[in-house]
């Protein structure tokens, strides 16, 4: 690795890479806080960095206490913040008064600063959207907002940790919502986080760059389906959706577009063994209308995340390369992955789920696959602006994160500021009512 100072904290790659990594297995609280106060701190500066901790008296006695014990205190501080911590995991309608307070705490962050906020994931606001994407897309409005990171809880629940960075554009303003949080819980029996071992991928699979695993599929049809129902993939790409539904006893059609991978599809699907009806249409999933498709009780899919296979630079496009492999999903102007308008993709994306949704029996679900997308330092979040105008015609059911952990990591913004790897998938499940 090239020798840059370390001008952003005092750690060397084995420990900025793994916190490089977006989701992190939880261990204990104090140890979320080292974690992050190393990470965000440099504790050999001088004069001494000023840190702030607040939330619930446990957290705020942590922090306070580990800043001591790394003698960080610097009494002399408290309108230049170098890191501001906050812990809302317990956050209740009440807390609008703790955002407010926030946000004048936020104002003190000295440039380029951060403010890290730890909340539940699975808290939904009344209006059927997670407080914490709601609190996250409000904050954006006045700070930068730089990334998140998922902590998976042994007890198989999550938190999320959102990261927003103060610089010199930051409007100045306060936050003015009611967030009117409702302790509804998201049921189903699907973890809300997991980590799949998949099988390696045959010489054909490999050809697509961005395929789900078999063990993915599998855990949803099995939990949203039953023997002989009717499952679809608008973007089928390689068949995984409809190859499991099939050996799993269910009836399975799809879209592709690329004929390449159309191919492939159809090849898996017919060399299973089975009675069930299946078939894959080659063409846009804009027209689903014209195809002949069953009403479906159930819809797994995964969209393109829109224009990322087409950014040059990126580690695994550039090893796909190296090794001859196709690295986006086809130069066709209606493939969705080549739209590089963020809005476009999106309107684009909503209008075919909308359609989609039309041949979805009531009750039924429909689960997507899908990342928040960080691009030239921008963050985009996909996931909370899908389920924020798919909400108008379907109801968030789970949050449930797809957690790959055998990705290499690659060491972003090292030594100057932090940029995680997304190693996770939200993985969001809605019901047709
Ligand atoms: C994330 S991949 C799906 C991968 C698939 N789940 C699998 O496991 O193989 C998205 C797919 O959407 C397809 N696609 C892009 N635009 C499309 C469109 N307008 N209509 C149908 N398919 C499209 C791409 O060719 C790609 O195969």
């Amino acid at each position: 690795m090239a020798k840059i100072k370390n001008n952003f904290n005092d750690l060397g790659p084995k420990k900025w890479l793994p916190f490089q990594k977006s989701f992190t297995i939880f261990d204990t609280t104090e140890s979320l806080i080292e974690e992050n106060i190393n990470f965000f701190i440099k504790l050999s500066s001088s004069p001494k960095p000023c840190i702030k901790g607040m939330g619930s008296p446990y957290f705020i006695e942590y922090f306070e206490s580990y800043t001591e014990e790394m003698n960080l205190n610097n009494p002399d501080c408290s309108d230049s913040l170098d890191f501001l911590a906050l812990d809302l995991t317990n956050i209740t309608n009440s807390n609008k008064t703790t955002l407010e307070i926030i946000c004048k705490q936020a104002l003190k962050l000295n440039y380029r600063k951060f403010l890290w906020i730890l909340l539940p994931t699975e808290k939904m606001g009344e209006d059927g959207f997670p407080t914490t994407w709601k609190i996250s897309n409000q904050l954006s409005g006045f700070l930068t907002r730089k990334d998140e990171k998922i902590i998976c809880l042994p007890n198989g629940k999550t938190m999320t940790s959102l990261y927003f960075r103060k610089d010199e554009f930051s409007k100045l303003k306060h936050f003015k919502e009611n967030l009117n949080i409702s302790s509804v819980r998201l049921k189903t029996s699907i973890p809300n986080w997991f980590i799949l071992k998949p099988k390696p991928r045959s010489k054909e699979e490999i050809l697509h760059p961005a395929k789900y695993p078999e063990e993915l599929v599998r855990m949803y049809v099995k939990e949203f389906t039953n023997k002989e129902d009717t499952i679809f993939d608008p973007m089928s790409g390689t068949g995984t959706t409809q190859v499991e539904s099939l050996i799993m006893g269910r009836q399975a059609y799809g879209i592709e577009l690329s004929k390449l991978f159309h191919g492939i599809a159809t090849k898996r699907c017919d060399e299973i063994s089975t009675s069930q009806k299946h078939s894959i249409f080659l063409g846009d999933a804009r027209n689903i209308s014209n195809f002949d498709i069953p009403p479906i009780d159930y819809i797994i899919t995964s969209p393109p995340y829109w224009d990322m296979l087409n950014m040059k630079g990126a580690e695994v496009q550039a090893n796909r390369k190296a090794k001859g492999l196709q690295t986006n999903y086809s130069d066709n102007i209606k493939d969705l992955g080549n739209l590089d308008d963020y809005n476009e993709f999106l309107n684009v994306l909503i209008e075919i789920y909308k359609e989609t949704t039309k041949k979805l029996k009531s009750n039924s679900h429909f689960t997507i696959i899908v990342k928040n997308i960080k691009k030239k330092g921008n963050h985009y979040p996909l996931a909370f602006d899908l389920t924020e105008r798919l909400n108008k015609f379907l109801k968030l059911k789970h949050i449930g994160f797809w957690c790959q952990n055998d990705l290499q990591i690659s060491p972003y913004g090292y030594k100057h500021t932090w940029v995680s790897n997304t190693f996770h998938h939200y993985c969001l499940t809605f019901i047709k009512i």
